[in-house]
């Protein structure tokens, strides 16, 4: 949450940069947005309430002097959205400017001790007390690191800091704990982001920071320093294999709908991770006494979806534990003998994060999977499988979805090849069928996207949907209903079909949509049954089946069809992409920014 991005460059202004980076960093928060530049030894500033482009429409953001600056779009912690608010904050004699992310646990005291002292605080913000509490320190001497060093002590919380000023100029200096921050590196030219996608155009040439280090740019150097011993850090430079292009909407009108065309080279790109790597994880799934896959949200959903594919394939039935409340589920039911398997496409989600250092403390070993090189996941695991959407810029997580469920289902074969659950024919019978799901999701994909825009039409002032679905399908059906809430706002509820005749079903009145994923699986018979029993109480239902089901197209009032039989453990994958763009539709119908639903933030890094 919070996009940060700094610049320190040799010549040249530096402003529409910043802006444009800021652009790319929307999808962290948007509520507010700012940038700080430094010219002639004198800070400039620009900052307001609003989304990136009003607030440029306001005040211009490309215009402004300097070649070094910060900037900071913003998901409102401490304070509303309000200009006051925004960051860059200042010291009191406006030499030095602040942008955050995360949270700082102690800033009341921090205030108060600040107040006391003199100085004058204009926000409602946590962050405001960083370059007051830099501007004490830098009167005694300090240079701007040595006073964020002495910050850093100070500070309780979760942050990733970038700072500069005009006492120290030509310099940024940042520092993090808990909070992403990665350097980039180009000749004559630095960056810090929260993001890679921000400097993504100007290069590819990455170096991270990890928690309790700080770092120091200049346009020649990027000196890193442990903030424990001061000893300095060497660290070789990462390419990073996305290109600017998969971070620009290329001609489709939103990310969203970009990145649900781009399902099926994603699928193909993650197809081809190497097998040692999907060996290893099965290794230490098989090995393990108690398995647990944990995850939020969309990636939840995958988690669900990955435990069927687990069970079925490989007879081995993890349990599903939400990341957030892991501790308070498992308390010390855990130990060095078990293993978690940790999924977040941003790599940065607290919730997983910390719920990974929990099992830690009981030697449980980690394998995770996500989208993200260097994110801070990958540095908690004992086992890392990136899958390969590429940058995901979209809020709502379509893409990153779907190759979650691609690397999951390579493992769950690979294990199932350990296990000896399944023969080597089936195996091999199943991963032939893997290998055609970029077709079958690109067929998909053109064969429902009129009618999800048709449907939308239909459905979008309905105030609430049903999905159903069973087995598997219920993780479609999950992942369905979310999209909508999200992008849409209509309330939305998945159930187990079978469920549902327990309690939902008193919903249900005449015209109420009832949306059933129903897959030509073991499931089948059973869902025609919860259909018969929503359609009796007048409820719309809307099938997403497989092409030709009969049955099933005539007991539903409008379908979305699968033009082929696919795999039960996989028909998650062609069958959730009808919802996603019934998602999109629908926001659009409503007149919402399907990249940008309020509210939301692509990484969520507070608890
Ligand atoms: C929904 C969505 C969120 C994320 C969740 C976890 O479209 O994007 O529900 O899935 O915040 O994020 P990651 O996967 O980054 O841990």
């Amino acid at each position: 949450m919070c996009g940060i991005i700094g610049v320190v460059q040799k010549r040249g202004v530096v402003a529409p940069f910043l802006h444009q980076a800021l652009k790319r960093l929307e999808y962290r928060g948007y509520d507010s947005v700012g940038v700080t530049t430094i010219s002639d030894n004198k800070l400039y500033v620009k900052k307001d309430q609003g989304k990136i482009d009003e607030v440029h429409r306001r005040l211009n953001l490309d215009e402004m002097p300097g070649s070094m600056g910060i900037g900071h779009t913003r998901w409102a912690t401490h304070g509303p959205p309000s200009m006051l608010n925004s960051h860059p904050h200042f010291d009191c004699h406006n030499e030095i400017a602040v942008v955050h992310n995360g949270v700082i646990d102690n800033f009341m005291e921090l205030r108060l001790e600040l107040s006391k002292k003199g100085h004058k605080l204009n926000s409602e913000t946590d962050t405001e007390v960083i370059p007051h509490m830099l501007e004490d320190y830098m009167k005694e001497g300090l240079s701007l690191a040595e006073a964020l060093k002495e910050v850093s002590k100070r500070i309780e919380g979760t942050y990733a800091i970038v700072a500069m000023s005009t006492k120290d100029n030509g310099k940024i200096v940042c520092t993090r704990d808990g909070n992403p921050l990665v350097i980039g590196t180009k000749s004559g030219v630095s960056y810090v982001s929260s993001d890679i996608p921000a400097f993504l155009p100007m290069t590819n040439d990455m170096i991270l920071l990890l928690d309790g280090e700080i770092a120091s740019l200049t346009t020649d150097e990027i000196r890193i320093e442990k903030l424990s011993d001061g000893s300095s850090v060497e660290r070789d430079t990462i390419k990073i294999s996305w290109t600017a292009d998969q971070a620009q909407k290329s001609g489709y009108p939103h990310f969203m709908l970009k990145e649900i065309h781009e399902q099926p080279e994603a699928i193909r790109n993650t197809l081809r991770l190497r097998p040692e790597t999907i060996k290893e994880a099965a290794e230490i799934i098989k090995s393990s006494e108690r398995v647990y896959i944990i995850a939020m949200g969309t990636s939840g959903h995958a988690a669900i979806a990955g435990r069927h594919m687990f069970a079925s394939l490989a007879g081995i039935l993890p349990s599903f534990e939400l990341a957030s409340d892991f501790s308070d589920t498992v308390y010390d039911a855990l130990s060095d003998k078990d293993c978690i398997i940790a999924i977040t496409q941003s790599g940065e989600t607290t919730d997983t994060i910390s719920a990974v250092k929990f099992a830690k403390e009981f030697s449980t070993k980690i394998v995770a999977i996500t989208n993200v090189v260097g994110s801070s996941i990958t540095r908690l695991a004992d086992h890392t499988v990136i899958t390969q959407a590429g940058p995901e810029i979209g809020v709502a997580a379509t893409k990153t979805f779907m190759v979650q469920l691609t690397s999951l289902a390579l493992i769950a074969l690979a294990l199932s090849e350990l296990t000896g659950f399944k023969d080597t024919a089936t195996i091999q019978g199943k991963l032939e069928s893997l290998q055609k799901m970029p077709e079958l999701v690109s067929n998909v994909i053109s064969r429902n996207e009129e009618k999800a825009r048709r449907l939308a039409s239909l459905f979008y002032d309905k105030p609430s949907l049903l999905f159903l679905g069973r087995g598997i399908s219920m993780a479609t059906a999950e992942e369905g209903a979310l999209k909508l809430k999200e992008i849409a706002y209509n309330h939305a509820e998945a159930y187990s079909a079978g469920e549902s005749k327990h309690g939902p079903i008193a919903l249900v009145q005449d015209g109420y949509p009832v949306i059933f994923v129903a897959p030509n699986d073991d499931t089948r018979k059973r869902i025609i049954g919860n259909i018969m029993e929503m359609k009796a109480r007048g409820a719309t239902i809307i099938s997403v089946i497989q092409k030709n089901d009969n049955d099933m197209s005539s007991i539903a009032d409008h379908t979305f069809t699968i033009p082929s039989d696919v795999e039960p453990e996989f028909s998650i994958m062609p069958y959730v992409v009808p919802l996603q763009l019934f998602s999109y539709y629908m926001a659009l119908r409503k007149g919402y920014d399907p990249d940008k639903p309020r509210n939301l933030a692509k990484s969520v890094t507070v608890l």
